[in-house]
């Protein structure tokens, strides 16, 4: 069983990526969204979400988690992660990965949260993989809003906003939705840059779990951490069925 986990909705980016390529394997949900947002959250908060998150799946008996979470894989990770018995991973690395791949110019934009943006982890792993690279990060927290309140890409405030954060990276050819909610708004995203290739951290992450695929039967249970907000309606939505999450005691 692997254990998929973001502050919210986001993670279902990754979570159905992972459905997709590994149909037999179970997968148990976590979303903190009694924390939600994490991204203007300070790192020692980020960090003690992220463990408290980690227990909580590890005791479900996860043999893998990915932390579906950008801000999570981009603050708190290198600090947790050898301290369960299981693999944890982020999604760092194979969105860094996939863009410096996709990218012809190698001038490559991060979107993220104020925080994974300030601890510049997406720009040194790029710069790892491609030491000549020009990369251009932005924070892009009101998208995490929009989202949460409903799939808004048809919706002025989704258009704007778009507008607002990404309109001076028009150079660039790669971008990295750096933030697992921000594919849910790439319709937005791309009206403001249609030539651009947008690079899905979610599903990136979720690819690179692979190796964790066992033949199981296929089921998905969700857990929040408060289930007094729309998630069951969203993720309705976006996943095409219905779920009922459980709250995590
Ligand atoms: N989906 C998360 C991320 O990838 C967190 C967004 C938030 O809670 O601010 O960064």
């Amino acid at each position: 069983m692997i254990g998929i986990y973001d502050s919210g909705l986001g993670g279902l980016t990754a979570l159905s990526e992972a459905r997709a390529i590994m149909p037999d394997t179970d997968f148990i949900y976590f979303g903190d969204t009694a924390h939600l947002p994490y991204g203007t959250r300070s790192e020692s908060a980020i960090i003690r979400y992220a463990r408290e998150a980690l227990s909580f799946l590890g005791d479900k008996g996860v043999d893998a988690v990915l932390c579906a979470c950008g801000t999570v894989s981009s603050v708190a990770l290198d600090e947790v992660k050898n301290d369960y018995p299981f693999a944890v991973m982020g999604v760092v690395e194979p969105a860094a990965r996939a863009a410096v791949m996709a990218s012809r110019k190698q001038k490559i934009a991060v979107s993220g949260t104020s925080a994974t943006v300030k601890s510049d982890v997406f720009r040194k792993k790029i710069l790892e993989l491609s030491p000549n690279a020009e990369v251009i990060s932005v924070g892009c927290d009101l998208f995490v809003s929009i989202v949460e309140n409903g799939f808004a890409n048809d919706m002025p405030i989704a258009t704007e906003a778009a507008k607002r954060y990404l309109s001076g990276l028009s150079d660039c050819d790669t971008l990295i939705l750096g933030c697992t909610h921000f594919p849910l708004l790439s319709e937005a995203i791309r009206r403001v840059l249609p030539q651009i290739t947008l690079i899905s951290s979610g599903k990136e992450g979720a690819r690179s779990l692979v190796k964790y695929k066992k033949k199981e039967t296929g089921k998905t249970e969700f857990y929040l951490s408060d289930t007094g907000g729309s998630f069951a309606s969203m993720a309705r939505v976006f996943l095409g069925y219905g779920i009922s999450p459980i709250k995590k005691l």
